[in-house]
């Protein structure tokens, strides 16, 4: 696909529903036994994935509604599933399926057969879970125990290790315990909340005890993940202003929004309100000069998805960003520290990669642009496209097709908004 460079972003739009909240809704309605009706579903070839995953275990997911699915319980009867390219899926999945009674399969596609698994099978395995992966990776397989509570220190910061963990424990025999060694997103513990289940939430850890949750009916704000290139596009292009609408603005996502702010973008955020538990808004985006900022590890979480799109900034910024404590990156759908460090070199950027992170020498012009493989990964993909758009020459995008595994109509939508 071929990115012709852009003037100016201005606009107002609204982005598909969070996938994190979208795959959780459907996994704990799944266990709720009553109807689950989930609002503003963001449906995505990740969150298809979680739709076929629930019907493969019995559950009834009518998706005859565009905006709105019902989910009825599923009995958990013995399955294979395919979790495709969705890291969320299988972790979050092989922690709720530990304490249910059937045996199960899990595969994922090659990306995802390649991303440690044994994270969550190690601690599921301590709550006495029968889990084993296949040489730490996918295939996963599942059987029937009698799950134990447990005191559990994260080893790394990963949202999905602790879901894994807390959704396990709706099964344990007694109160279990996650400390995290920085905060992660918290939706699985406020969706439990939500439906009914016993969470303790401190600043540093999660105690959730054992349940049955029923999860009514939820309403999922718009991902902040998605509506990041968008706003970065503004953020990069003189003279744009963007407004996205109904996204989601829980603080444990909206690094992002920080790190614009300190770089010298103008943020403003207006019609905050809650959905349910989760913190929702507007954000605007008005273009400004942009200066170098740091990132640390401590940062790292609320932007971990976004950071791709950070060092594109950084890349246009005046002065040295340096992204340090991101060795996380190195384990997504693709190794992202390489990943971006290529696209961005390819594109004209002075960039470094370290182990955990980049430093990056921004100058305060167009970069020329060039080719960018998005090497299957979604967010790559998109960081090609914005990358083009803020170019002097375009970007020649290979792979285009993949950003539809979290935001389909991503290249449309973004249309509606660049001037040229
Ligand atoms: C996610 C958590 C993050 C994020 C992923 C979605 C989630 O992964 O990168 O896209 O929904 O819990 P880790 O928590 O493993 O870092």
């Amino acid at each position: 696909m071929r990115i012709e460079p852009g003037a100016r972003i201005v606009g107002h739009v609204a982005v598909p529903g969070d996938k994190s909240i979208s795959h959780r809704s459907l996994l704990i309605g799944a266990l709720s036994p009553g109807p689950t009706r989930v609002h503003g579903f963001g449906r995505g070839g990740d969150t298809e994935s979680t739709i076929a995953a629930v019907r493969a275990l019995g559950g009834f997911v009518d998706d005859a509604d565009d905006n709105t699915l019902v989910v009825h319980g599923a009995d958990f009867r013995d399955a294979e599933i395919d979790c495709g390219n969705a890291g969320t899926l299988m972790r979050l999945i092989a922690g709720l399926l530990a304490g249910r009674n059937g045996s199960y399969v899990l595969t994922g596609d090659e990306s995802l057969s390649d991303r440690p698994m044994e994270r969550i099978a190690e601690p599921l395995r301590r709550m006495n879970a029968a889990v084993e992966t296949t040489d730490g990776h996918a295939p996963l397989r599942i059987a029937p125990a009698q799950l134990h509570a447990i005191d559990y220190e994260l080893p790394v910061a990963s949202a999905q290790v602790k879901s894994a963990v807390l959704l396990a424990a709706l099964a344990a025999d007694g109160p279990t315990t996650v400390v995290e060694p920085t905060p992660t997103r918290d939706h699985t513990e406020l969706m439990l909340e939500a439906a009914g289940i016993r969470v303790k939430r401190r600043p540093a850890s999660v105690t959730v005890e054992p349940g049955t949750p029923q999860l009514d009916s939820i309403v999922v704000p718009g991902d902040i993940s998605s509506a990041a290139p968008l706003l970065v596009a503004a953020a990069l292009l003189p003279g744009s202003d963007l407004t996205v609408h109904d996204v989601g603005l829980n603080p444990r996502r909206t690094g992002l929004l920080d790190v614009l702010e300190r770089m010298g973008a103008r943020i403003a955020i207006f019609e905050r309100r809650r959905e349910g538990r989760e913190p929702a808004g507007a954000v605007q985006v008005e273009y400004d000069e942009l200066v170098a900022t740091e990132v640390n590890a401590a940062q790292v979480p609320s932007m971990v998805d976004e950071l791709p799109l950070v060092a594109l900034l950084a890349a246009h910024a005046r002065g040295e960003t340096r992204i340090r404590g991101a060795q996380e990156l190195r384990l997504k759908e693709t190794d992202r520290i390489e990943a971006v460090a290529d696209a961005l070199r390819a594109t004209g950027a002075r960039i470094t990669t370290h182990e955990d992170g980049w430093s990056i020498k921004g100058v305060p012009t167009r970069l020329r642009g060039g080719r960018v493989d998005a090497r299957g990964d979604h967010r790559i993909a998109m960081l090609g496209a914005i990358a083009g758009l803020a170019s002097k020459e375009g970007v020649e995008l290979e792979g285009p097709e993949t950003a539809a595994i979290s935001f389909p109509g991503f290249y449309v939508l973004l249309e509606t908004v660049v001037q040229r």
